[in-house]
């Protein structure tokens, strides 16, 4: 078992990465909780799989406990459903010092932590996260959030896990496609900060290969993320970096509906983009951006993207939450393994974020 130590003060925890950690959840919950009543929150998809094998698992180390099934997808992470789930944390009696678990991807993360972060003005709750994604980013650092029509996470919270409990083995059931969507998260943190990282992405012959070295991975874009979370929890500086890709990924998964890309999909294709921008204009290391584009469709992403109008992607970027005032930060790369932030004034934005 690797474990590594979030350290925010008050809101420090621990990250668990172990496999098979699943069977042994509620004795590793027990660790760290000691009330009556467990709260689970998961979809449609991971209760088929995990549902009543983790209820059960806590079950036996003592707890009451309830589970909430949302319908998996980015399309439930909204108001509605999150109505829905408070509505069902008061029938369940729900009080502050009991203790919510969210069991699935982002979606569920970032949903069932805005509802702990909310509900009664916030209540504990831990994370199990099963995609590669989440696994990797979004359980970690507190960012809880739902969507709205015009764009995603534009109401949320920074809101601390009380544990994170990451399972490698959950990614057997993940498909392919859902596995390299963590891929485009994966390739980011090599690109922003590791270069080693990201040499062996490049080395890997096949998702065997990948799968074979899985825990290495995890442990090292955590590691990273810990880093640049520890240094900046509220997302004011050098966190932002985090958002490599993301201005034009955001785009794109919300120009096409969030029906044809997902969102490492959709970052993948934003990280070449603006670094075939930025190479252009002399600012990143030529060849990067080739480097880039190999390693996207190494892991099955998009380096082409279809039909999408620029000036939509700048509509969409206008409400990044990066942006202060009438600038907007972007995440440019020197090289890979190193990037910085670059602070510029909206109207030039277009000459980052154009489609390539
Ligand atoms: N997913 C980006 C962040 O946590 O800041």
């Amino acid at each position: 078992m690797k474990t590594l130590n979030m350290n925010l003060e008050e809101n420090s925890y621990s990250i668990f990465i172990e496999k098979g950690i699943m069977n042994k959840i509620g004795e590793r919950i027990s660790d760290i909780y000691s009330g009556e009543k467990i709260v689970l929150i998961t979809d449609d998809n991971v209760n088929k799989f995990y549902g009543d094998k983790i209820c059960e698992n806590i079950k036996k180390s003592g707890y009451n406990v309830f589970k909430i099934v949302i319908k998996a997808g980015e399309k439930s992470k909204n108001i509605n459903t999150l109505n829905k789930v408070y509505l069902k944390l008061a029938k369940f009696k729900i009080t502050r010092s009991d203790l919510i678990v969210t069991l699935g991807g982002g979606v569920v993360g970032d949903l069932g932590g805005f509802a702990a972060a909310t509900f009664l003005r916030g209540i504990s709750y831990v994370q199990i996260p099963t995609s590669l994604l989440a696994q990797i980013d979004s359980s970690i650092g507190g960012k809880v959030a739902v969507d709205l029509e015009v764009g995603k996470n534009l109401v949320g919270n920074f809101y601390q896990p009380k544990a994170v409990f990451i399972d490698p083995l959950f990614l057997e059931t993940l498909e392919k496609k859902f596995l390299h969507d963590g891929m485009g998260e994966v390739i980011k943190y090599g690109a922003i900060r590791d270069k080693v990282l990201f040499e062996n992405l490049e080395k890997y012959k096949d998702d065997d290969e990948l799968i074979e070295n899985i825990e290495y991975v995890i442990h090292t874009c955590c590691t990273i993320k810990k880093q640049v979370v520890e240094n900046d929890e509220k997302d004011n500086g050098e966190r932002m970096i985090l958002n490599f890709g993301h201005t034009i990924g955001h785009a794109v998964e919300e120009f096409f509906n969030y029906e044809k890309f997902t969102h490492g999909e959709g970052v993948a294709y934003g990280m070449y983009a603006i670094s075939k921008n930025s190479e252009k204009m002399g600012i990143t290391k030529e060849g990067t951006s080739e480097r880039l584009k190999n390693v996207i469709k190494k892991y099955e992403l998009p380096h082409v993207i279809g039909k999408i109008e620029n000036e939509k992607i700048y509509e969409i970027a206008s409400l990044d939450k990066k942006n202060r005032g009438s600038f907007i930060n972007l995440i440019l790369l020197k090289e890979i393994g190193d990037c910085f932030i670059k602070e510029i004034d909206n109207k030039e934005a277009c000459k980052y974020l154009s489609v390539v």
